[in-house]
């Protein structure tokens, strides 16, 4: 008796430590090793280096855009400013949007990680830009005071006519003035391009720090400069593209009838704990959309009424996704993204989760709301 239930308790002492063991096998991965999300994301270097060092070079500096590593410029541009730029991107130049609700791909949480983390890394001594002048132009400047202030200031390096000297490129060139915004020309002429040996405010070759309302001049006169036909290009562009689409966006039809709810079918189509590919018929179609018109979705059923109804497109470059019951996950067969059963972002490019469509059970059937599919500025239609 006694000798049966000590070998019982060894039995099960012999499996605990053999389970304790498995887990810890070597080349076992763990919750560690998963991928991240990219909203996950939350190292600097890390953020840094995936989103910005393209542009603003590896460590800040040498890249084709403002050194982000210059301390005086981490002085003189406030935390607003920079996000503000970081989230919504500056219109005409290079500079991307990156928030999320912009069509980027960071949190704001993420864009705040990249300010303080360029502020804690690169931040130089405190009283480095005592005198600098004001990072925004508080007065208009006058183009007639800014050429003479080029010719003292700048003209040794970067030339006269658009040429560019010996030590600097033409900044008068048509084409780099029309890509860059007048705040950035302002910006450069205060803080300088410190991994260039570009001077800064006091380091001029007139030998006098330059005041802020002469900074705004030299900006205006070198703005003075940007060609004009371009942005009247723009215009009309912007004309042509705006007419239609002020159209739409004013059209009374578009809030209340491009949207319907459609029934996707009996709920009994739909096991428990099952994803199914369904199909509707877009209500909005033109006779010319023929096979078009009918639109996949994946529909999936936790249990009751709680349902999940996922657009099939991936939500990086739109590629269907396919369900894959054996590994819970959907696929995208384009550049290998992936999604878990619930829509989240598990692997590869797409920046976000599957769209999904507002749905309802009413009188024993399932309906999805649709007619205008789902966009990365509105993800939930
Ligand atoms: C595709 C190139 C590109 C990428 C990528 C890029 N930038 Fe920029 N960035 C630019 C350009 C070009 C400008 C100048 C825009 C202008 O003319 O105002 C700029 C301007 C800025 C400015 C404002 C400078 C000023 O005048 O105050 C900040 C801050 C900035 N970028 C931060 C970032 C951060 C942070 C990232 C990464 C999340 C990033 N940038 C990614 C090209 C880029
Ligand atoms: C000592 C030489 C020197 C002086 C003086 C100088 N620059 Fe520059 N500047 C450079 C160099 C070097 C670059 C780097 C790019 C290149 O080679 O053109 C540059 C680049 C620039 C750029 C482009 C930066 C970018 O990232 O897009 C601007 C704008 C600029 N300078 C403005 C000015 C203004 C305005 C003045 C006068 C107030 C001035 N510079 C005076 C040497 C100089
Ligand atoms: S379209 Fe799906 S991963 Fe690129």
């Amino acid at each position: 008796m006694i000798a049966s239930s000590y070998r019982r308790l060894a039995t099960i002492a012999f499996i605990a430590t053999m389970c304790g063991a498995c887990d810890s096998l070597p080349g076992r991965p763990t919750t560690a090793d998963l991928p991240l999300r990219p909203s996950a994301i939350t190292d600097f270097s890390q953020l840094y280096s995936e989103n910005c060092a393209g542009c603003h070079g590896a460590d800040g500096r040498f890249g084709a855009a403002i050194a982000l590593n210059n301390p005086t410029y981490l002085v003189i541009a406030d935390d607003a400013s920079m996000r503000a730029v970081v989230a919504n991107g500056v219109r005409g130049t290079a500079m991307p949007p990156f928030a999320l609700s912009a069509g980027g791909s960071l949190t704001d949480k993420q864009i705040g990680i990249l300010i303080d983390g360029m502020r804690k890394k690169w931040a130089g001594v405190a009283n480095l830009a005592e005198g600098a002048p004001s990072y925004a132009s508080k007065e208009a400047g006058n183009p007639n005071r800014g050429a003479s202030i080029y010719a003292a200031n700048c003209q040794s390096c970067h030339g006269t006519d658009g040429k560019g000297g010996t030590a600097g490129g033409s900044i008068l060139d048509a084409y780099y003035l029309s890509l860059v915004s007048d705040q950035y020309l302002r910006t450069i002429t205060i803080v300088g391009r410190t991994d260039l040996h570009h001077p800064d405010w006091k380091q001029y070759p007139s030998g006098k720090p330059l005041k802020s309302d002469q900074v705004s001049d030299v900006v205006a006169w070198l703005v003075s400069k940007r060609p004009p036909v371009p942005a009247s290009i723009n215009a009309i562009a912007v004309a042509i593209f705006a007419i239609p689409i002020l159209g739409y966006v004013l059209s009374p039809a578009r809030r209340f009838t491009w949207l319907d709810w459609i029934s996707l079918g009996n709920l009994t189509d739909y096991p428990e704990n099952q994803t199914r590919l369904s199909e509707y018929v877009n209500p909005y179609r033109k006779p010319w959309d023929g096979e078009t018109a009918r639109i996949p979705c994946w529909v999936r059923r936790m249990s009751g009424d709680s349902f999940q109804v996922f657009a099939i497109n991936c939500t990086h470059l739109g590629c269907p996704v396919r369900w894959f019951a054996e590994s819970e996950l959907f696929m995208c067969p384009c550049h290998g993204g992936a999604f878990y059963a619930d829509g989240r972002h598990a692997s590869g490019p797409p920046p976000r989760p599957l769209y999904q469509y507002q749905h309802k059970v009413e009188g024993g059937q399932l309906w999805v709301r649709a007619g205008e599919l789902p966009t990365l500025g509105q993800p939930e239609v």
